[in-house]
């Protein structure tokens, strides 16, 4: 089949650089080749070595003067909250039931979703975003209509039907059993065909009875490739609440813990008001954390402690939260991240806030032997950017000292008009508009 040469400059990491010396932990080539076979990357190289050896088959794509990248990795994110997405005023139980679960209604109707699912991959992509793990609605239709669009696309992407039997309004409960009988016909459906995973949705303890919780359980066990995505310990009424509806529970995470939702695969949001025992637990299971910076300060959720969560050993990823968090961007989630670092005397090195993007997510889906960096076998999803992509950025770069400094400026500074574009398994799924 095809094989392709990618030329530009290259960054990817090989490990988390606040754990290893950049040495170990980040390769860079300023003008290097991507080689990709079938959607495959089979090299990763200086050009000045790779390209004596490519054969006259190899077709070439230049990208020189952009910086290629691996595919950003979106660890929690809610495509039915597109249109609520900076919705005026309130912190997270007030914002449920004031904007989220009336625009979850809407999602009863199947052309909405098709449409908003359409409309929501165009913005993966168009923020350079390759692979989310995404909480639809609580209508088995919501998922169908995503799988849908993101096959077309061949997006590796998890996605699952919302479970909630209470604590919401009427048209949006299902039940124990009706949770767990359409999320196993789901699994049926979807997992693994293509590049599509399932992932068991409990939206959080609040709205779950323990019948549901131990249903979700169950199903967790029957199918353990699956992943587990909810939300935990996001904001101190909704961790007061939980207390009060299962005060036989060690913590919030130990309910989920309780019910069987603790495995590796389990992905769960925001993390922001754990203790230590809940992060051994984490750890010990190889469990994931979403870090969603961005919401965490417009809900005003609170400081993600990322130094203590790494120590303890979790796998933190990086998630948009949309629409919680207000872009669909993991650059404006990396500026943020520093942002909330700072203000706990932390650092975000520029390398570390690459990581956060792109291998970490990976860790955190377990699908870092497929994604997240550019070692031979996996597959080639990537990014291109320009890292003059406004006035500003281009007079930044005019001095910028070093690849460190041109990357972090970016990180802080960039959006998506740096997006020139975004490749998934090496084929182009979105291409920015030449400047008019
Ligand atoms: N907790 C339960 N549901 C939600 C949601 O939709 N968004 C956020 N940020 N937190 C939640
Ligand atoms: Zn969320």
């Amino acid at each position: 089949m095809s094989i392709r040469a990618f030329r530009g400059a290259l960054l990817h990491c090989l490990r988390d650089p606040g754990e290893h010396s950049d040495a170990d932990a980040i390769e860079y080539f300023d003008d290097g080749i991507l080689l990709v076979d079938d959607g495959y990357i089979v090299a990763t190289g200086a050009a000045a070595s790779l390209l004596p050896t490519l054969g006259d088959d190899v077709e070439q794509i230049d990208l020189s003067d952009r910086l290629i990248v691996p595919g950003f990795i979106d660890c929690h994110i809610h495509y039915p909250q597109t249109d609520v997405v900076a919705a005026y005023g309130t912190q997270l139980l007030d914002w449920l039931n004031t904007y989220t679960f009336p625009a979850e209604a809407a999602f009863a109707d199947a052309a909405l979703a098709a449409q908003t699912a359409e409309f929501f991959v165009d913005q993966l992509l168009a923020n350079g975003t390759t692979t989310a793990l995404v909480f639809a609605t609580v209508h088995p239709g919501s998922v169908d209509a995503l799988f849908t669009v993101a096959q077309r696309y061949n997006l590796r992407l998890a996605a699952g039907k919302v479970l909630m039997d209470r604590h919401c309004p009427e048209n949006l409960r299902d039940t124990a059993q009706s949770g767990y009988d359409d999320s196993r016909a789901l699994i049926e459906r979807w997992h693994k065909t293509d590049r599509l995973h399932y992932a068991i949705t409990p939206r959080f303890a609040v709205t779950s009875s323990p019948e549901q919780l131990d249903l979700a359980g169950r199903l967790a066990a029957e199918y353990p490739d699956t992943l587990i995505h909810t939300h935990v310990a996001e904001n101190h009424d909704e961790v007061r609440w939980v207390g009060e509806l299962f005060p036989e529970a060690r913590s919030y995470l130990g309910v989920y813990a309780d019910a069987g939702l603790m495995r590796e695969r389990a992905v769960f949001a925001h993390g922001i008001h754990l203790d230590d025992t809940d992060h051994q637990c984490l750890a010990s299971h190889d469990a994931a954390l979403a870090f969603c910076p961005t919401s965490n300060l417009f809900l005003g959720s609170g400081l993600f402690d990322y130094r203590r969560t790494r120590e303890a050993g979790v796998r933190v990823g990086l998630g948009t939260d949309i629409g919680g968090g207000t872009s669909f961007s993991q650059l404006r989630s990396v500026s943020e991240a520093y942002k909330i670092l700072q203000l706990q005397q932390q650092s975000l090195p520029a390398m570390r806030g690459l990581y956060l993007a792109t291998l970490a997510g990976a860790e955190a889906l377990h699908m870092d032997d497929k994604l997240g960096n550019f070692l031979p076998g996996k597959e080639a999803d990537f990014v291109a950017l320009d890292l003059q992509s406004t006035p500003l950025l281009a007079r930044r770069m005019r001095v910028a000292k070093s690849v460190d400094d041109a990357l972090f400026a970016n990180l802080i500074l960039a959006d998506e008009r740096a997006i020139v574009s975004t490749w998934v398994m090496g084929e182009c799924c979105y291409e920015c508009a030449p400047a008019r």
